[in-house]
């Protein structure tokens, strides 16, 4: 099975590199040719570390069947010298996904690319956007867009090692770098050298000195105009847009101007707007009925996690914001994130849940 669906049955999990190293496995129902998605970067969840792991992204599948997942970052140094399963395993159910790898020199990236693609990921994407200082003393994230050239060589070594795409995310400057020609320059070059084609531009500068990484989320200003005067300047490249958009709407009307929109923080926060998407962006069925039926689903894949011995709440913590908005979604948020109730089994937890929801928690919980 290629993605969950409402009313599967418990998710497996997957846990070993693949065999066939250049396909995704077959869905068993194949898409019309009407819901297919026109590019595949038409709509994704951005890589956000901590957040975006393997329970998060399933949590993601099931409410949306096409929208593209990203990884948290995992270092090169991590891969190469850490414990690769543990960076690497996914669920089978998170096609497509794309590995997000944080490095700079030329064969480690290389090494990981082939990793990437024996354990079965869809794509291989380059940091170039992340200001931590952390990775500034690795000399890689955003300060690498000062090093175009090496980066080219990166993604060219990345290339010829692997038969993924390989897909750059960066900002459109760094520190007070805010001509146009920078960034512009910076794609070119990858593009040229690099043979790089497709470009995840974070719609701001990041500031390398005096800003935390939250910061750097939020003061640096937003500049779409410089993402949709990439497109216009090189129309033959998929330039996907990312920062600070949130509605249907404003991801509608970025598509007028470019080939893809980025979702993040919202996209964690409120993961009852990745249940329209598919509909919206894709004219395709919504995957799940209800938010409560998206509930059952990953109650289900917690149970399975518990049975095999992983801690539920690490993985329940992605759905917190499922009932946003709602009446209720405070006292069933606390519910699930009530530490003394994490040896009770997710099933039971989500009883309470839904009675606290329902003003009934009282009752229940006595
Ligand atoms: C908690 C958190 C962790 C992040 N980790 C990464 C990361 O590992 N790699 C990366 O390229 N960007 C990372 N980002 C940045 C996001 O991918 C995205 O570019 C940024 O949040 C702007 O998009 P948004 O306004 O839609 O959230 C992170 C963001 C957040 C909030």
């Amino acid at each position: 099975m290629l993605l969950a669906r409402a009313g599967a049955a418990t998710p497996a999990l997957s846990a070993s590199p693949r065999t066939d190293m250049t396909s995704a496995p077959t869905p068993s129902t194949p898409a019309a040719p009407s819901t297919l998605a026109p590019n595949p970067w038409r709509l994704s969840v951005a890589p956000m570390m901590d957040w975006t792991d393997r329970h998060c992204r399933f949590l993601h599948r099931q409410l949306s069947q096409h929208t593209r997942l990203y990884t948290e970052m995992v270092t090169t140094g991590a891969l190469l010298h850490g414990d690769v399963p543990r960076h690497l395993d996914f669920n089978d159910e998170e096609h497509p996904v794309a590995l997000q790898l944080g490095g700079s020199e030329p064969a480690d990236l290389a090494a990981c690319a082939k990793l990437a693609e024996r354990w079965g990921y869809d794509e291989v994407n380059l940091n170039c956007g992340c200001p931590s200082e952390r990775v500034q003393r690795g000399a890689f994230g955003a300060c690498l867009m000062a090093e175009a050239e090496l980066v080219a060589d990166g993604v060219k070594a990345m290339q010829d090692a692997c038969s993924l795409p390989v897909t750059v995310k960066h900002r459109i400057g760094i520190d007070r770098i805010e001509s146009y020609d920078f960034v512009r320059d910076f794609v070119g070059t990858l593009h040229q050298r690099g043979g790089c084609t497709v470009f995840i531009v974070h719609a701001r500068n990041a500031w390398l000195q005096g800003l935390s990484p939250k910061e750097n989320r939020e003061i640096p200003p937003l500049r779409y105009e410089l993402v949709h005067r990439l497109k216009s300047e090189f129309p033959q490249l998929t330039i996907v847009i990312n920062g600070g958009l949130q509605t249907d709407a404003q991801i509608a009307e970025q598509l007028e101007h470019v080939d893809g929109v980025m979702v993040g923080r919202h996209a964690y926060h409120e993961p009852w707007a990745l249940a329209g998407w598919d509909t919206a962006f894709f004219g395709a069925a919504a995957p799940v009925a209800d938010r409560e039926a998206a509930e059952d689903l990953y109650v289900s894949y917690l149970e399975s996690l518990a049975a095999r011995g992983t801690p539920w709440p690490l993985a329940a913590r992605h759905m917190l914001g499922l009932h946003n908005g709602l009446p209720g979604a405070r006292r069933w948020r606390q519910v699930w994130s009530d530490h003394r109730l994490k040896t009770r089994a997710p099933r039971e937890v989500a009883a309470l849940a839904r009675a606290a929801m329902a003003g009934r928690g009282a009752a229940l919980a006595a």
